[in-house]
């Protein structure tokens, strides 16, 4: 399996003095869920939003280390920021749609980035709803405003939208903490689905969810990454006590 992100030796302190990653070695494979979970206030957004240079760089005091995606590092200033965000989308935990219909939704990433034929974003709408398995449930009513579909939805149109752009890595930072147990299966399902053609990182709402997806999956805690391993070790057998204790509910 070929590794899609190199974070080497990555910490990362707020303008306010928190530092909150420290030496931070990771391999992202590609085609595979990775999660990252653990305790509040660990860092996990911190390292998503690094991840596609989210950070506001006002609060952000000093960063060291590498994290390399090929061989472009992602924090060098050089790294043009669109094309790195084209290449690694975000979904957060709650659904942003935009105040448009279903289908400009999905197609306005692809027009602002000058796309105009109708048969491509047709295209691009079609196969991006399916792949958040969302198809079904609007394709009579692409026109139809976003804000009008139910939470669950709406967070699988902002799936669908990230995919739209056809990114290589999807980050998802609690993308189903506010929805229902059946809108959550169907986020997870299609999970399974995309990691064949894409590369996933998640931060999941709960350790039963992060048990449930995760090929690999990393455990932080206050900064630091206590434990990394495939999702079936680590979940079964952790080899540090601190992972063991939280996975088993002795602390949240
Ligand atoms: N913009 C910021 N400026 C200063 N400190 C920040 C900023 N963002 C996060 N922090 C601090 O960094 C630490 C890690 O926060 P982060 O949001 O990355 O954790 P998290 O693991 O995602 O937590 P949660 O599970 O609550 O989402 C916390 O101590 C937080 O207060
Ligand atoms: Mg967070």
């Amino acid at each position: 399996m070929k590794d899609k992100i190199v974070i080497e030796d990555f910490s990362l302190q707020y303008s306010d003095g928190v530092e909150s990653l420290r030496n931070i070695n990771l391999l992202i494979r590609e085609n595979a869920i990775t999660v990252i979970f653990g305790p509040a206030g660990g860092g996990k957004s911190s390292l998503l939003r690094c991840l596609n240079r989210l950070n506001d760089p006002a609060e952000v005091k000093t960063t060291s280390g590498r994290i390399l995606m090929g061989e472009k590092d992602i924090l060098d200033e050089k790294t043009d920021v669109i094309s790195l965000r084209r290449r690694v989308g975000m979904v957060f935990a709650r659904p942003v749609v935009l105040p448009f219909s279903i289908r400009g939704n999905l197609t306005y990433g692809l027009e602002v980035m000058g796309e105009k034929r109708r048969s491509k974003l047709d295209e691009a709408v079609e196969r991006s709803l399916k792949q958040a398995a969302l198809w079904d449930e609007v394709k009579d009513r692409l026109e139809e405003p976003a804000i009008a579909l139910s939470g669950g939805q709406q967070q699988r149109l902002c799936l669908a939208r990230s995919l739209a752009l056809e990114p290589e890595v999807i980050l998802l930072d609690e993308p189903t903490s506010g929805l229902d147990p059946i809108s959550t299966a169907k986020v997870e399902a299609s999970l399974q689905e995309l990691k064949n053609e894409y590369t996933i990182i998640l931060v999941p709402h709960s350790v039963q969810q992060a048990a449930r997806t995760a090929d690999f999956a990393a455990f932080f805690l206050q900064g630091e990454l206590v434990e990394y391993a495939e999702g079936k070790t680590l979940f079964t057998t952790p080899s540090d006590k601190r992972t063991e204790d939280y996975v088993t509910g002795r602390f949240g």
